[in-house]
């Protein structure tokens, strides 16, 4: 990456505001999923090692804001978890007054290698509408800023980017490394480069499409949006869920992937049901004779295996988006087959987050691959061509 990290800069008594992203999924008052807590130790041991005096800071969910303290939006599990793996003392300062005075004569009150932790930003609303007098507050606080939150780098927040206008920021490992494979990835991928993209909306995924149009051998196309591509050549898609105003879109996308002899592959077959309910019989039918009165939700086995071979062939093999309704096990073979393949190629496999991480977890095969990202939006943004506010503004190298 261009952007200066931790290593090109001296943290040694300087009070550090470390931007993290611990929104973690939360049951009953525990964290479910400490991956991104795990991914920032790296970052966070770094500092302590180098006597830096670190106030880490996170968002946790969508708090309702107004300065309000919500005790299911607490950034308190998150702590705890932190002090479990850490093996040290963290102090969370704070309830609803984020960076206000207590946290203020904390952070001056810190010692070399002491750590203390900000509450939920959100309940502030200056974080989102990246208020001056909080980005004031949150500057009082600190020497530098570390960026080690890449989930949330797509944010222009206050302690995402309003920060770095008034402070020297710098990445930390994790942000430095998810840019650099993503980035990577696109710059100079081993070819064959397969791009698996599932998901409900090809409007969501036009941006990505058309950007690995211009560097993928293949791009595998499933979830719902395959019914926008199959609306676009013509087939009749049932009570299927698609985007009429997307088909003249996915049309262009069709005729541009042939131009430059890139593969856009297609389902063949589907799972189809009369309605989006487990348990509702199912019929796998070809893409020429999906019944009107029937919705696909998986893409079918003829199709799994064609994907299958197809990702089995990569060098490199980027995975975003479910290819049905996985949490339904009636449709959940689709995004499982690929899963799968995935997993068992010998290719550099690169996760882009958000729901594709979901199904490698529930089939047991997340410990299989090269690499997940830990953030959805901000991978799907940076793999778009579109800058990151949270790199944007760090210091260049
Ligand atoms: C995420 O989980 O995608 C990030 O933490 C960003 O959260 P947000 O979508 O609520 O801004």
């Amino acid at each position: 990456m261009k952007k200066k990290t931790i290593k090109d800069i001296d943290v040694a008594h300087k009070r550090v505001l470390l931007r993290v992203d611990f929104n973690v999924p939360l049951y009953e008052g525990i964290v479910a999923d400490d991956t991104r807590i795990r991914e920032a130790l790296p970052t966070i041991q770094y500092l302590l090692d180098h006597q830096a005096r670190i106030i880490i800071a996170s968002h946790l969910g969508r708090p309702s804001g107004g300065g309000h303290f919500e005790s299911t939006f607490s950034i308190m599990p998150a702590a705890m978890r932190l002090i479990q793996l850490l093996g040290q003392p963290v102090t969370v300062v704070g309830g609803s007054q984020i960076a206000g005075e207590e946290a203020l004569s904390a952070s001056l009150a810190l010692k070399d290698g002491q750590i203390m932790m900000l509450e939920n930003l959100r309940f502030d609303d200056g974080e989102k509408a990246n208020d001056l007098n909080f980005v004031k507050r949150l500057v009082s606080l600190c020497d530098i800023v570390v960026n080690d939150a890449f989930g949330a780098a797509h944010r222009s927040h206050a302690s995402i980017s309003g920060v770095l206008e008034f402070v020297p920021g710098v990445a930390g490992f994790l942000l430095d490394k998810e840019v650099d494979t993503l980035t990577g990835m696109l710059a100079e991928p081993e070819k064959p480069f397969v791009a698996v993209l599932g998901g409900s909306k090809v409007s969501d995924k036009i941006g990505i499409i058309d950007n690995l149009l211009e560097v993928a051998d293949s791009i595998i196309i499933g979830g719902a949006m395959c019914f926008t591509f199959l609306a676009a050549m013509g087939k009749s898609v049932g009570t299927s869920k698609m985007e009429e105003d997307m088909v003249d879109k996915a049309k262009g996308m069709l005729e541009h992937a042939k131009e430059k002899g890139v593969k856009l592959l297609i389902p063949v077959d589907v799972v189809c049901s009369e309605m989006f309910a487990e348990g509702s019989p199912t019929k796998t039918c070809n893409v020429d004779e999906i019944p009107d009165d029937m919705m696909g939700l998986d893409i079918g086995p003829k199709t799994v295996e064609l994907y299958s071979k197809e990702i089995l062939d990569a060098k490199t093999v980027f995975w975003n988006g479910p290819m049905g309704v996985f949490e339904f096990p009636s449709f959940e073979a689709g995004t499982k087959g690929v899963a799968i393949a995935v997993a068992k190629s010998q290719a550099k496999s690169i996760i882009g987050g958000g729901d594709s991480v979901a199904a490698l977890k529930k089939f047991g095969l997340s410990e299989l691959v090269t690499f997940i990202s830990t953030g959805g939006g901000a991978s799907m943004q940076l793999l778009e061509g579109k800058p990151l506010p949270g790199v944007e503004g760090l210091q260049d190298k």
